[in-house]
């Protein structure tokens, strides 16, 4: 065991980046606002921050650099999980800058490149700098073109790391991907690229690995010698929001089946890495994802539904064509279910049945294991009539955890056996509360940590399943099913077809 105090790679110590900037493209997004900012003041707060670090924002606004930071202070202030303390805040202001200009602009970014250089020099960041692609694709290869330009993206000649953190969607099919990974590698060597994919930043998330390789009780079992199926669920109970030009262009299957439910089930079915370094664990999901089989029949094993108006948590909800911004014969799915195979030893044979969906009844995410049944029963059939299989669900929010559920005896003079839960939850188990996801990989991002961003292959192979599908839906009207209901019946048949049902999440 190394000895904490002097052995600077204990995992124990906190890990704190050097001095450093972050750039954020887009700085007065959505998804800057709501997260990004949030995270670097919860980071700030949790001490994780080097004193040397300055956030510098970039955005088409004439704003002066009182007013970016009075529209940071009241995001950070509205959307950070740690308590709010204005010491923190006002630390991390001293470090703020901002830029303004459009992407096409060569005078903004040679502003943006005389500012980390100065920073260099009045905050110490020794040319290290993060810049985070908080923007449209459409925009990534004039921000791209803009970095190559004047140099900013040169490690060697900035003197320091110079990293890329390109959020999803990484692009809409396998060519636009490639594209796109081909435009990133010119400006940028590999190991500099961070692919957002948050849900890998997920604390539960990352507890797959934990569970299924800590431990020495699940892995025997997990295989198609035990498990019956396999069922990840990412039930929203929003609908699509202000979002209507992105969403009706991309669909569910591609907004959160191509990347976070295929990383999902990446993380469930692939073998043990080697170790736990991200090329390690990288080339396992890869190889899992390669696995993947499609239906035979593309239309009659997946699901694609849209949203009617319903109610859901006692709210009126307006149905997807009538949400502003969508065309009234819009074919957008806002449902999508779909049966995948995994062609390799350890599963073949075991459907993976994944589905997602907006305006279901409520905003749950979980992995559940199913198990084949005893082979054997030896009670009266009529006690055992209340017994399911054996599940194991892995939480992913909104409530954290781990469920078993098994059968067990009723209390009293019959063997009559019924179902029962054995829960963890992560509020019950830990003090901590577990970080948000962004907070987690912009420190990763800073830090050089790889371990949980999908690297190229991966998320082009993912396209590689997505793309059939896509292609096969052409023409087809998705199902209806009303705002509230757990999507359409047709996704309920689907399975009943294959004598199972979904599980209740
Ligand atoms: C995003 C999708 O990637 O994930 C959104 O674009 C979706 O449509 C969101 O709402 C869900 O994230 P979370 O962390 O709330 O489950």
């Amino acid at each position: 065991m190394g000895n904490p105090l002097r052995d600077p790679q204990d995992r124990r110590l906190p890990r704190i980046p050097e001095p450093c900037a972050l750039v954020i493209f887009g700085v007065t997004g959505d998804l800057a606002r709501k997260k990004l900012l949030p995270a670097v003041y919860d980071l700030a707060n949790r001490g994780l921050l080097p004193p040397g670090f300055v956030v510098v924002g970039f955005a088409r606004r004439d704003w002066d650099h009182g007013t970016f930071e009075q529209v940071a202070y009241e995001a950070a202030k509205t959307h950070s999980r740690t308590p709010w303390r204005e010491e923190v805040w006002a630390r991390l202001t001293g470090n703020m800058k901002f830029v303004g200009g459009a992407f096409d602009d060569d005078a903004a970014f040679d502003r943006l490149n005389d500012t980390l250089n100065e920073l260099r020099d009045t905050h110490g960041i020794a040319g290290n700098a993060a810049f985070y692609f908080s923007i449209p694709p459409q925009a990534f290869p004039t921000v791209l073109k803009q970095l190559a330009r004047t140099g900013m993206a040169d490690n060697e000649k900035c003197g320091g790391w110079r990293r890329v953190v390109v959020e999803k969607p990484f692009g809409t099919d396998l060519g636009s991907a490639k594209e796109l990974n081909d435009l990133v590698d010119d400006v940028f060597t590999g190991q500099d690229v961070f692919r957002i994919d948050h849900y890998l930043g997920k604390e539960t998330v990352q507890n797959i690995m934990a569970l299924r390789f800590a431990n020495s009780l699940f892995e025997p079992v997990w295989n198609s010698k035990y498990v019956d199926s396999v069922q990840i669920t990412m039930a929203e109970d929003v609908g699509i929001g202000t979002r209507a030009g992105f969403y009706d262009a991309t669909g569910t299957a591609r907004d959160v089946f191509q990347n976070h439910l295929l990383q999902l089930l990446a993380l469930v079915a692939m073998e043990e890495p080697t170790s736990f370094d991200a090329a390690e664990i990288r080339a396992e999901k890869l190889k899992v994802l390669r696995a993947i089989s499609l239906p035979k029949d593309i239309n009659a094993g997946t699901v694609r539904g849209q949203y009617l108006q319903g109610w859901v948590a006692g709210e009126r909800a307006k149905g997807y064509l009538d949400e502003d911004g969508v065309p009234s014969d819009s074919n957008t799915e806002t449902y999508v279910a779909v049966r995948l195979g995994i062609q390799n030893r350890r599963w073949a044979g075991v459907p993976f049945y994944i589905r997602a969906g907006k305006r279901l009844p409520r905003r749950v995410t979980e992995v559940a294991v199913l198990f084949k049944k005893a082979p054997h029963l030896p009670f009266n059939p009529a006690d055992v009539e209340a017994l399911g299989e054996n599940q194991l669900v892995i939480r992913v929010q909104p409530e954290e955890g781990v469920v078993l559920k098994f059968g067990s005896k009723v209390p009293g003079t019959t063997m009559e056996l019924r179902d029962i839960a054995m829960d963890f939850q992560y509020g019950e188990a830990f003090t901590e509360q577990s970080p948000e996801a962004y907070e987690r990989l912009v420190l990763d991002v800073l830090i050089g940590d790889r371990t949980l961003f999908p690297d190229a292959a991966e998320v082009e192979q993912s396209w590689n399943v997505v793309d059939p599908l896509e292609e096969a839906w052409i023409g087809t009207k998705p199902e209806q099913y009303r705002s509230g209901e757990w999507g359409p019946r047709a996704a309920d048949e689907m399975l009943a077809r294959e004598g199972r049902h979904w599980r209740r999440a």
